[in-house]
């Protein structure tokens, strides 16, 4: 696998890139444990509904991403190079199909595709926002942490797809993997080469452990159970 970490793009996270490594990989572990357990409770109910109410705000996500990445674009593109403008631009674009072939999934368990933020992604999405409020890399900063997050996700998903059969879903999730390894390099990229100052660095820290601390929790049992009540 290529280690995104080793991007080109300038040494603007340098002197904070053992932190940064630090919080994506607990991140990473955190939400492989999340799934792994969410995994295991559902191998003793495994009803599709369960599996479609898991999915509802990871589709979400998807949807809130087209939306963040255009504002971040709008907002804040003239001070990035053209070329990230058009990488910004098709991480959109492969974030909107990913909301599609979720939505998809979703169908295909007997659930309703979101169209308004669900509650357990609720702190995920507004955090995100503020962050976009605060710093022009902040919101980068923060998908960064997330989209490493739902990384940790794939392979316990894959190994209970195949157990389960639900074959549309490993194989949306497999495309959707190829995808995040773009997305997840682009972010430290981008961080990389437009990280100036010390305040930057400071922001793009608070964005990252604040969102280390939310991201995960959407891969719980508890998540699941909890949206399943209000649904
Ligand atoms: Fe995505
Ligand atoms: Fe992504």
């Amino acid at each position: 696998m290529v280690d995104v970490r080793n991007v080109r793009g300038g040494d603007g996270i340098a002197a904070i890139s053992d932190e940064v490594d630090e919080i994506l990989d607990s991140v990473f572990k955190s939400t492989e444990a999340a799934t792994e357990q969410f995994f295991v409770n559902y191998d003793k109910d495994p009803d599709p509904k369960i599996l479609a109410g898991w999915l509802q705000p990871r589709c979400w996500r998807e949807l809130d991403y087209v939306f963040l990445l255009n504002e971040q674009i709008r907002r804040y593109g003239l001070s990035f190079e053209r070329k990230h403008i058009t990488l910004l631009a098709k991480q959109s674009f492969q974030e909107a199909e990913h909301y599609e072939i979720v939505g998809t999934a979703i169908e295909s368990l007997g659930g309703v595709v979101p169209t308004s933020v669900p509650v357990e992604a609720v702190p995920w999405s507004e955090f995100l926002w503020d962050c976009l409020e605060r710093h022009p890399l902040a919101a980068i900063a923060a998908w960064n942490c997330s989209e490493t997050s739902a990384s940790g996700s794939f392979a316990p998903t894959f190994r209970a797809g195949e157990r389960h059969g639900f074959t549309d879903v490993v194989r949306i999730y497999k495309q959707i993997e190829r995808d995040e390894k773009f997305h997840v390099g682009l972010g430290r990229q981008i961080l990389s080469a437009y990280a100036k100052t010390d305040e930057d660095r400071a922001e793009i820290l608070r964005a990252m452990r604040g969102m280390r601390d939310i991201a995960w929790k959407t891969f719980t049992p508890e998540s699941v159970a909890k949206s399943m009540m209000v649904a």
